[in-house]
């Protein structure tokens, strides 16, 4: 495996596979890398012939209050999970490297970036287009892959791709989980025992939200308070946000809606946790 630390070399790594005639997916993420990240980087390999990971803290998809300097980090680590999983290349640059003094371009959406998280973290999505972008322009893959459990972020990377033609093939991939429901999230971490139990409330909320609709619930109100139900009546919780969108556009979406996007929000302590599912159509 070869290790980049500048864009210099990264690209010129990348640009070499590409002119051997190499496909490349890259599979961009803030490093700590869990199963969840394995299982993009297994799906990579197995469409691609080489397989770049950025690991890469970004600042800018911090708000001011938020956790960037707890956000866990264990380089070593990554390096091994990348190895045993067959990455090719692992870029991990610093702050420095891809915003450099004087650095004032940015990719702002609107609409899509709005609602859910964007709502409750103004700085998310202008962070995440922008150093997205980056990657893509500075590795140039073929495909790139996202892990679902970030279902506005892979709405929103697809638009962006499609409205910037950005030559970039993009695939979601399924969320993992524990054992018990939990979402893998490298934020999972930070709970304590009695927190790491009480986090069960956001997949179990979203599990009787799903029973309902299966079931032919058509209130979205009813649906929402079912999937708001167990994390208001957990005392370590604090309800972020729960909605049914449309999974395209993420506007306020009737039940009936496909393809339906359920998710939700919550905090647990000071840890925010997220996670959903999608009803497509039959
Ligand atoms: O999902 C993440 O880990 C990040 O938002 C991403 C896509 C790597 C951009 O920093």
């Amino acid at each position: 495996m070869e290790f980049a630390k500048t864009v210099e070399a990264a690209r010129r790594q990348a640009g070499a596979w590409k002119t051997e005639g190499c496909t490349i997916g890259l599979v961009p993420t803030m490093g700590y890398l869990h199963d969840g990240h394995a299982s993009l980087i297994r799906r990579a390999a197995a469409d691609n012939d080489k397989v770049v990971v950025s690991v890469f803290v970004n600042p800018m998809q911090f708000g001011v209050s938020e956790d960037l300097a707890e956000y866990p980090r264990d380089i070593e680590r990554d390096g091994d999970v990348c190895r045993q999983n067959g990455v090719h290349l692992l870029f991990s640059p610093d702050a420095g490297e891809l915003y450099p003094d004087g650095f004032c371009s940015f990719v702002d959406m609107s609409g899509l970036t709005d609602a859910l998280c964007g709502r409750s973290r103004p700085a998310l999505f202008r962070g995440v287009c922008t150093v997205v972008a980056k990657l893509f322009h500075i590795i140039q893959p073929h495909t790139a892959y996202f892990g679902q459990k970030d279902a506005q972020q892979l709405a929103i990377i697809r638009r962006m791709t499609a409205d910037l033609n950005l030559p970039v093939n993009i695939v979601g991939c399924p969320v993992v989980r524990e054992p018990d429901g939990l979402a893998l999230s490298s934020r999972n971490k930070h709970l304590n025992p009695a927190e790491r139990k009480a986090a069960l409330c956001l997949s179990a909320g979203l599990a009787e939200g799903r029973r309902l609709l299966e079931n032919g619930e058509t209130d979205v109100r009813r649906i929402k308070a079912a999937v708001r139900a167990p994390m208001e009546a957990e005392p370590l919780a604090r309800v972020d946000y729960a909605e049914l969108v449309d999974a395209d556009g993420m506007r306020p979406a009737a039940a009936a809606h496909r393809p339906l996007l359920c998710a939700a929000a919550v905090f647990i302590g000071a840890t925010r946790l997220i996670d959903n599912f999608i009803l497509d159509a039959e």
